[in-house]
């Protein structure tokens, strides 16, 4: 039967999930950093990786159909400038992501039907607790989360700010500190603290010191629910209040809130959605993030007008605004 383009569109989208989980698989047996120096027999792959052959070139074979890896000789595959990407020791590097993907990610998607009807993150209806609280019962899912979203370069608009007034800067829920490391680098007069769950505390303080940003920067183990870190002079929260809602986010700012000085400044960074009646820019991805916060947490993104009232609820007037950032003082 003749397919009509629609048709073929739409039974791409519902198979990609298994060309997701396919390469996902592949990622987790450690097969593209066996192909690092080159195309490799799919039988030495298999040998190599502990797989079986026959499978093991079905799924290479379906995706090197699909442009995904080179076959250069027959049951020999290798990896395309794309699948280079999934190899551990690359600048630019996607296996974490894949890992992530591939295991929480996607057993929560399967499930997703029961977000729809209760409103709820089907993450907790798989894993039976929220995310933070499952990645701190599991340190090698915490340790690819943390590291995941630390192969993510720190948001954009952080260029945008001038930090040169501050002396102290608090980095609340900071990750793995790739962004503490990018501010005191072009800040040299600034100090650092880092203030996260304790897992993640402790990936960036040896971060930090691999970075030889040790004297400068001091990680702070703990909740930001339960307070965060005084001292500061300008407090970033970057990525951080589109895990929650909004009673959750602002009670995050209002922790910020109460030990903020008269000078002081907050400054959010997230990826804005489009405001509500804006032309979109073309086609985004920007609504995915959005639904992976719904599945996954009970976080959303939000308009840039959305975030200015969570600040103002929580006592902030907006000082400053750019695309991605808002810096806010105490009202
Ligand atoms: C989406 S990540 C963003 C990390 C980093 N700011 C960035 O932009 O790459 C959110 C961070 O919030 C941290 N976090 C979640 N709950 C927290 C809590 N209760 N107290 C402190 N940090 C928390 C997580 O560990 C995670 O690193």
């Amino acid at each position: 039967m003749n397919e009509s383009p629609a048709r073929r569109k739409l039974l791409g989208i519902l198979s990609g999930t298994w060309v997701a989980q396919g390469v996902y698989a592949l990622v987790k047996l450690g097969v593209p950093d066996l192909m690092a120096d080159g195309p490799v027999h799919v039988g030495q792959l298999a040998h190599a990786c502990g797989a079986d052959a026959r499978a093991l070139g079905r799924l290479l074979r379906a995706l090197a159909l699909l442009g995904l890896f080179t076959e250069p000789a027959p049951d020999t595959y290798g990896l395309t400038s794309t699948t280079e990407l999934l190899r551990a020791d690359v600048p630019g590097s996607v296996r974490l992501n894949a890992l992530m993907q591939g295991d929480e990610v996607f057993r929560s998607f399967a499930e997703i039907v029961h977000t729809l009807r209760t409103g709820r993150p089907a993450f907790e209806a798989v894993y039976g607790r929220p995310f933070y609280d499952y990645l701190g019962d599991n340190p090698e899912a915490a340790a690819v989360f943390n590291e995941s979203m630390g192969d993510q370069r720190p948001p954009a608009a952080l260029t945008g700010c001038d930090l040169g007034w501050a002396g102290t800067v608090v980095d609340v829920g900071g990750g793995n500190g790739s962004l503490l490391i990018d501010v005191l680098t072009r800040f040299p007069q600034l100090r650092g603290v880092l203030m996260e769950l304790p897992d993640a505390a402790d990936a960036a303080r040896a971060r930090l010191a691999e970075a030889g940003l040790a004297e400068r920067a001091e990680c702070v183990a703990g909740s930001f629910f339960d307070g965060v870190p005084a001292g500061g002079d300008a407090y970033v929260l970057a990525r951080v209040l589109h895990n929650w809602n909004d009673d959750n986010a602002v009670a995050v700012l209002r922790r910020v809130h109460a030990v903020l000085p008269p000078h002081g400044r907050v400054i959010v960074l997230e990826d804005f959605l489009p405001e509500r009646g804006e032309p979109a820019p073309g086609r985004s991805a920007a609504g995915l993030v959005d639904l992976l916060m719904l599945v996954t947490q009970e976080g959303h993104d939000r308009t840039g007008s959305e975030y200015r009232e969570l600040l103002v609820k929580a006592g902030f007037e907006v000082v400053e605004a750019r695309a991605g950032a808002l810096e806010a003082r105490a009202a």
